[in-house]
């Protein structure tokens, strides 16, 4: 069944994290999403759910990160995404990350990063940062940390990837 993506409201909030905490088997991607909410770097329109009738079935966050060179420009962080245990592998994860990057897109915006499975993200046109001469703060295996440019993408888009604190306090 073909889910609807909307954007969260606050009464999504209770069943993001469950979808989040039963996904992942851990508590720790649902408060993340909590405290990019509370934080400067959330983007309401980048903050979206798949719903099947009327059940949450996944969600996903894009918020801004900084990208530390000469200068410091945000681009979009990807994290967390979730998909209902029962739900995957049927298309709703790749619904939500088109969904989102089309809007991103329509933002204007010029680069999204994820941390995550090089098997799922490729097939989006996410490549390894280090393409881009991009730099991952964490000593991760280069093929998981990933960009993908989007149409507002320029050369000096290059440096040091920078999470902000709210990515510290989970
Ligand atoms: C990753 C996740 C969001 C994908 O959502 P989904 O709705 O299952 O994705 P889709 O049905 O659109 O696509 C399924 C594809 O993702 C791949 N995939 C799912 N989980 C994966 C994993 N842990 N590692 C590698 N690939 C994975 C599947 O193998 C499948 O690939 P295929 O099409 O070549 O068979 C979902 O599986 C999930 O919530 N996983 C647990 C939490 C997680 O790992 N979040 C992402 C962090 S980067």
């Amino acid at each position: 069944m073909k889910p609807i993506i909307r954007t969260e409201t606050p009464q999504d909030y209770a069943a993001i994290a469950e979808v989040n905490t039963l996904a992942f088997g851990q508590e720790n991607e649902a408060k993340l999403i909590e405290a990019i909410r509370h934080s400067d770097r959330y983007i309401p329109e980048l903050a979206l759910v798949a719903e099947i009738d009327n059940l949450i079935v996944g969600q996903i966050l894009f918020s801004y990160i900084d990208l530390v060179d000469k200068e410091t420009i945000k681009v979009l962080g990807l994290a967390p995404m979730a998909v209902r245990p029962q739900f995957q592998n049927q298309g709703i994860g790749s619904a939500l990350v088109k969904a989102g990057l089309e809007i991103a897109a329509a933002k204007q915006e010029a680069l999204v990063i994820v941390l995550g499975h090089p098997h799922f993200y490729s097939r989006f046109g996410f490549q390894p940062s280090v393409v881009y001469e991009i730099e991952s703060p964490f000593p991760v295996p280069e093929d998981v940390f990933m960009a993908k440019p989007l149409t507002s993408f320029q050369e000096k888009s290059k440096g040091k990837v920078v999470y902000p604190s709210a990515f510290n306090e989970v």
